[in-house]
């Protein structure tokens, strides 16, 4: 991307005169301000609403805020970067040297070059702005122009002032099966940081990603919201400094985790650092998350605007008793409920030493043949006879010691040659050095060799459920072990290039423990994640919420669980579990035979729905009608809107019963106010019996300003006779209607 860039590359202008200039860069509705002048210190002016030079100079929105403080200067306050320089000092003193713009299709550039005036380094920031959305990107490129290795000790990748001492800030932590919980706090005085330190997971605990309300509140429709998130494979660095002084402004840096991370640059070595994407609205969050939906469909996210299909994943059907015959049935049966695609997962590898427990055979991508004895080969030509596409898991950055792999290569692995290592999973699981070209080739080998015997394999999901927890290398070389946080990403990533140039369309989901991997930086090379190993639907609403904020529908995978949740044990009904994965990308986990005949009646009839709606769902605006955070969490609503405004789909869930719940009034946003549009029910529970609105006529206007009823979300259930239907059941009630223009 950065390569076809600079080929694009119009030069627009170079300054080197020693004049002081404003350089502006805009989105359609944003505009960031900079004032350059050639041995001075780089100051930020401005980031808003899109704005000329005399609209933020005339206004309280400018001000003169250094826009990358180096340590060496202003040691009293938090800083963007820090150099311990060839010569023993820790200051930098960082001047304009130069200033370029370039322009192609999709964006503007602006790059800032910097450089010290003590040492031999510069630092080259860049700013891009997109021409269609309102996003803006912030990256840097550290250079030691000297003779002798310098240590970076804090390297971000952004810098951006806030004129605002009022914030809101939105952020998603949380940890396996709980992924994604949004909490909405203040901004406190003082420092905030989100961060991750487990290597090679840059979600697990906590979101490189945040909403800044900058008018005091992070409402869903009202108000200037920054998002931010710093698209990383690895661990990450979100810092807010606020503090009380007149005029001062509240900062955010952002960039690769430092700790346990200095890095060493060679001479004439360049560090580029991962990208901080914002996106700015004046609508309140919800535009924000529009915002980012529509710029990581079109710019981030491989295939971001191709349909994804519904797909069952093996996984909590049948863990890793993997067999011809389960999976053969499988296959057959999702097939009669209208599935596109079957993922076989965990459990069918392994030669000397077959996968039937966590604790072997990571490694060896070789099938069991006791387990299926016709190999990948049988099962395609049984998907094939269904109609089904065939997918496949893999861990390929991981190794058991008891494999094949670790047997014959036991120094390909992350550990300390003087100590017993940190055991993963199943106590037995190693981390590969990515570092290790040899390595980097197997890992490629691993995907290569699956396509080249199967060509016909359409999925591949690449799961990774270790941290980096033994931080040592044996490739890299003692002086360079504390680049490894940065090089084990790079490596990856360098991979990921390798097996997409070969396998340009292969669909891959990233997953890792879940969704500990749900981050930007991996977008460029997978289609979708896997949003969590928690399933039941009543708890997977929170952490697609969560996710929603920053990730659209099309990249979050979400299946239907077993009629009782194998994790919770809690029983959830049918159409409650498929509403709640039809938020997302649908699929499928569990043994279909299990589902009673009515069940299995509703599954293929709420598959073909969502088939038919998926369009709105995966590609339309998302719209978040009310927070299952809020209140007493009894409901959570949002809707799909596409971008003619003729077609939505809007999903209603009630969590809890309470008695004589009152009307839930829901007002509907981004409809066309002037058009009437005809509600009908999507998959109603009982066949040809839809809830009391469907059929109904009403304008845009009046669902937004008056809002709609689903009487049936708060009925209560428990004076039918006989009650002894989980359908009955009184707290999951949920609705999906769609809306049609006409
Ligand atoms: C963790 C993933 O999140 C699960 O979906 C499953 O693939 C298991 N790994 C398999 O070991």
């Amino acid at each position: 991307m950065k390569k076809l860039f600079a080929a694009l590359a119009l030069m627009l202008a170079t300054y080197g005169t020693g004049e002081c200039k404003d350089y502006t860069i805009s989105t359609p509705g944003s505009t960031l301000v900079l004032t350059a002048e050639v041995g001075k210190p780089l100051y930020f002016r401005y980031y808003g609403t899109r704005a000329s030079l005399d609209d933020v100079f005339a206004s309280h929105r400018a001000i003169k805020a250094q826009a990358f403080r180096a340590f060496g200067t202003h040691c009293d306050l938090s800083h963007a970067c820090f150099i311990k320089h060839a010569d023993g000092d820790n200051a930098t003193n960082l001047v304009v040297d130069y200033v370029e713009q370039t322009e192609d299709a999709q964006m503007t550039r602006l790059t800032i070059v910097l450089k010290d005036t003590a040492h031999p380094f510069v630092l080259r920031l860049h700013y891009d702005a997109y021409k269609d959305c309102d996003v803006m990107k912030f990256w840097a490129e550290y250079t030691n122009n000297g003779k002798k290795p310098i240590s970076l000790q804090k390297y971000m990748s952004a810098a951006l002032p806030v004129k605002s001492q009022e914030c809101v800030l939105l952020h998603l932590d949380g940890d396996h099966g709980n992924e994604c919980n949004e909490t909405i706090e203040p901004l406190a005085d003082g420092i905030k940081i989100l961060s991750t330190q487990d290597g090679s997971r840059p979600s697990a605990h906590n979101q490189a990603a945040f909403m800044l309300g900058t008018d005091g509140k992070l409402d869903e429709t009202d108000g200037n919201v920054i998002a931010g998130t710093l698209a990383w494979t690895g661990n990450f660095h979100i810092e807010f400094e606020k503090n009380r002084i007149k005029g001062q402004p509240t900062m955010i840096y952002a960039g690769i985790n430092p700790v346990g991370a200095d890095y060493t640059l060679a001479p004439k070595q360049t560090l580029s650092t991962p990208e901080m994407v914002f996106a700015y609205s004046t609508r309140g969050k919800g535009e924000a998350t529009r915002t980012l939906h529509y710029w990581a469909r079109h710019h981030q996210v491989l295939d971001g605007t191709k349909e994804r299909e519904v797909l069952l994943n093996s996984w909590e059907g049948v863990h890793m008793n993997v067999t011809q015959e389960g999976m053969n049935s499988m296959m057959k049966d999702f097939a009669r409920l209208g599935g596109e695609m079957f993922v076989m997962d965990d459990g069918w590898f392994g030669d000397k030493y077959p996968r039937d427990t966590d604790k072997t055979s990571l490694g060896d991508w070789c099938v069991a043949k006791g387990k299926l004895p016709e190999g990948i080969e049988g099962l395609i030509r049984i998907a094939k006879d269904n109609n089904l596409k065939f997918g496949i898991w893999i861990e390929p950055e991981m190794v058991n010691t008891k494999s094949e792999l670790y047997e014959k290569h036991p120094d390909w692995v992350l550990r300390h040659e003087a100590f017993e290592p940190t055991y993963g999973r199943g106590k037995t699981q190693l981390l590969l050095d990515l570092t290790n070209p040899k390595v980097q080739d197997f890992v490629v080998g691993v995907v290569d060799n699956l396509m080249t015997a199967n060509p016909e394999i359409a999925y591949i999901k690449w799961d990774h459920n270790m941290s980096i927890l033994n931080a040592s290398s044996p490739y890299l070389p003692k002086a360079l072990q504390s680049n490894l946080y940065v090089e084990y990403n790079r490596s990856l990533l360098s991979i990921l290039e390798r097996v997409r140039a070969k396998y340009p369309s292969l669909i891959i989901q990233l997953c890792s423990a879940g969704g500990f991997r749900l981050n930007y930086g991996f977008m460029p090379y997978f289609q979708e994640v896997w949003g969590s190993d928690q399933t039941d639907a009543r708890h997977r609403i929170y952490i697609q919420w969560g996710a929603l904020d920053f990730y659209p529908a099309n990249i979050i995978a979400a299946h239907v669980c077993s009629t009782k949740n194998k994790y919770t044990q809690r029983v959830v009904p049918v159409k409650f579990r498929f509403d709640v994965a039809s938020m997302c990308r649908l699929g499928m986990e569990m043994v279909p035979a299990e589902l009673t005949d009515a069940e299995q009646a509703y599954a293929k009839r709420a598959i073909a729905e969502y088939k038919r709606l998926r369009p709105v769902i995966q590609q339309g605006d998302l719209y978040k009608l009310v927070s299952p955070y809020d209140g007493d969490r009894e409901y959570a609503s949002l809707m799909y809107v596409n971008d003619k405004k003729d077609h939505a789909v809007a999903m209603f869930y009630r969590m809890t019963f309470t008695r004589h719940m009152p009307d839930k009034i829901i007002k509907l946003q981004g409809l066309d106010p002037d058009r009437q549009y005809l509600i009908r029910e999507v998959a109603p529970e009982v066949e040809g019996k839809p809830i009391h609105i469907s059929g109904k006529k009403v304008s845009g206007r009046f669902l937004m300003e008056e809002g709609i009823v689903i009487r049936e979300l708060t009925a209560d259930r428990s004076s039918r006779k006989p009650f002894n239907d989980i359908r009955d059941m009184n707290d999951y009630r949920s609705y999906m209607v769609e809306l049609i223009a006409q």
